[in-house]
């Protein structure tokens, strides 16, 4: 939550601050802000409520000059109300030369407020950062070294953040710290950025380096020093950015939603790019810090939130069935205060698009300290996930900006079943050749994507048409069941309507109370061919619900003759093993969802009251 960005070196700096928080605003969208240094040496600062166009607008009403350095910062509340005064930066010290910008909780403002408050300090706003911006100002008034007053004061703060420091006095320098919030440097010639991550940056540089916990960053144009908060050096090897700079923009799209579901051939293809080979075997040659617990692993817990935890719902089914070995998925805000029973053969997988989601870092850092490995599924590369953990399967989906998850899901879907195959050749639950045939079936995936997409009209038209809808009910079985818990996600989060999904099995044990006339139920049939015979049943539970007044609309597999008779529409998608019919069967929830939502003029890109990155717990 939250997104940071800062810059000094020869271009404009308002340009820059003002790119890097187009690209972060999907972090938060209540407030926006940013400070520079004139060429002149005098310290400005523009911010608004609102989304970042407000921002935008502010400036051109009252233009910076020209400037070299600066910070910006586009914010989800905590707090203090989403206000203009609230609004980061944040000035600090009565002579206000010194400008801050937070992103996380500080637990002890009250007491540092209340010791600001005795000395007389007047403040501005209601935020916790504010405090952080008077007791920099404060110490370096005292001291005349900016460096030792930052260290100082963060060493101070107890509980979440990043902080953003410039000062009127120090023109060439931004500071910045890390606890518990994302930081990321972008390595430049003759400038530097910083980032909540790489996206801030990645259309100027793509050299990083990821900030690690409790460090220090002095950025200055010619070079960046890194330390820890005692104040010792802190080596960092460089990384390479693997995004394209292009693919954090729309591109011609009318919303980053519509552009990342249409991304999904490229994502899924991607994904599985270079780990199955032509006979279909997997090679993932990632897993190697962790071969020991991938080969005796008695257990898999996945640790996830939200979609992520969809996800790793559908990985279960296949890691059970393929692989034969018991897993379990946890909500990781719940997993760390359950008291988990772990081993040393408990192999934890955290999954995370960001890879900043503080509850699975904790759920994370729980794990390692009761003695487990972690293998991080990630879609960030440099994100705090993925240098906490033991080993990273990265899912190459490239940046997602809209807030709804749509293809860092099916990617990582795409890459359990990866997994799932390859523990299920160690564990030898599965013959090679049927291994290799469901990895050949996983290389399809992507044509059928995009024969999905291609017939996806259908789809839109009837999300339009439901605009009034107040409530719609979603229905799955075995690995539909997960997909029915998603589509329902995305369409409560982005066309803010009354959405549930159920196990259809479970229909009759409560749920079906909720059926009267002309409710809709978006039903997940799994294909007919399906050796467990879920077909009929699922036709059944639709002949159920029919015959209490339910429209039905059903997700079926081309081929499947008999749903067309209990449906009111049905939309049929390519056949493809059953397992990995989920990323096919995701992708119509996904355009239902963004088409309501468009219908009743909402932002689908910014839903209210979320971001896309929760990193307070
Ligand atoms: C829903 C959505 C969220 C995230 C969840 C975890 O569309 O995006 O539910 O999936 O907040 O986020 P990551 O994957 O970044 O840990």
């Amino acid at each position: 939550m939250c997104g940071i960005v800062g810059y000094v070196g020869p271009r404009s700096s308002v340009e820059v601050l003002l790119g890097g928080l187009r690209r972060l605003e999907y972090r938060g969208y209540d407030s926006a802000g940013v400070s520079l240094i004139s060429n002149d040496g005098r310290l400005e600062t523009r911010k608004r409520a609102g989304k970042l166009d407000r921002l935008v607008e502010a400036i051109a009403e009252h233009p910076l000059d020209v400037a070299h350095i600066g910070i910006g910062h586009t914010r989800w509340a905590t707090h203090g109300a989403p206000t203009d005064g609230n609004a980061h930066p944040h000035l600090g010290g009565a002579e206000q030369k010194l400008s801050l910008i937070h992103n996380g909780i500080i637990e002890n403002f009250s007491e540092l407020k209340a010791e600001l408050l005795a000395a007389g300090t007047r403040f501005a706003s209601e935020t916790d950062s504010e405090v952080a911006a008077h007791l920099v100002a404060a110490e370096y008034q005292k001291s005349g070294d900016l460096i030792a007053a930052f260290r100082s004061v963060v060493n101070r703060l107890h509980g979440a953040f990043t902080i953003l420091v410039i000062h009127q006095d120090q023109p060439d320098l931004v500071l910045a710290a890390r606890r518990n919030a994302p930081l990321v440097v972008g390595l430049g010639d003759g400038e530097n950025f910083l980032g909540s991550d790489v996206a801030a940056f990645v259309e100027h540089t793509k050299r990083a380096i990821s900030v690690g916990q409790d460090e220090i960053v002095i950025l200055r144009a010619d070079g960046v020093t890194i330390e820890d908060f005692a104040g010792n050096p802190s080596p960092h090897e460089e990384f390479t950015v693997d995004w394209d700079a292009s693919a954090a923009s729309k591109g011609g799209w009318p919303s980053f939603m519509a552009k990342e579901i249409a991304d999904q051939p490229q994502s899924v293809g991607d994904t599985l790019m270079g780990r199955l080979d032509s006979t279909g075997a997997v090679v993932l040659d990632e897993l190697a810090p962790i071969s020991d617990v991938v080969a005796n692993a008695d257990r898999i817990i996945f640790v996830a939130c939200g979609t992520a935890a969809y996800a790793a719902e559908v990985g279960k089914y296949a890691f059970e069935k393929w692989a034969r070995i018991v897993v379990s998925v946890e909500l990781s805000h719940e997993f760390r205060y359950r008291d988990p029973i772990l081993t040393p053969n408990t192999l934890v997988v955290a999954v995370s698009q960001s890879g900043e989601t503080m509850d699975t870092l904790m759920a994370t850092r729980y794990a390692k300290e009761a003695g487990c490995q972690v293998l991080a599924i990630c879609n960030t590369q440099g994100a705090t996930l993925a240098r906490e953990s033991d080993a990273v399967l990265y899912t190459h989906a490239g940046p997602e900006v809209a807030v709804a998850s749509t293809k860092a899901f099916t990617a990582q879907i795409a890459a359990m079943h990866l997994l799932a195959l390859h523990m299920a050749g160690i564990r030898k639950a599965l013959p090679e050749a049927a291994a290799n045939q469901i990895g050949r079936e996983l290389l399809k995936l992507p044509a059928k994507v995009t024969e999905v997409l291609a017939s996806a009209g259908s789809m839109a038209e009837l999300g339009k048409s439901f605009g009034d809808a107040k409530s719609v009910l979603f229905l799955g079985r075995n690995v539909g069941y997960p997909i029915a818990l998603e589509g329902a996600l995305k369409l409560k989060e982005i066309a803010y309507i009354h959405a549930e999904g159920f196990a259809a099995g479970e229909l009759k044990h409560g749920p079906i109370a909720l059926v009267e006339q002309g409710q809709p139920v978006i039903v997940i049939v799994p294909s007919p061919a399906d050796s467990d015979s879920l077909h009929p049943k699922v036709i059944s539970n639709i002949q159920e619900i029919r015959a209490r007044g339910a429209k039905v609309i059903a997700i079926a597999e081309v081929g499947d003759g008999l749903v067309s008779q209990f449906a009111e529409h049905v939309f049929y998608v390519p056949q493809i093993q059953p397992m990995l019919a989920s990323i096919l069967n995701v992708i119509p929830l996904q355009i239902f969802a963004m088409a309501l939502a468009n219908a009743k003029g909402l932002d689908v890109d910014q839903p209210r009251n979320l971001a896309k990155s929760v990193t307070v717990e």
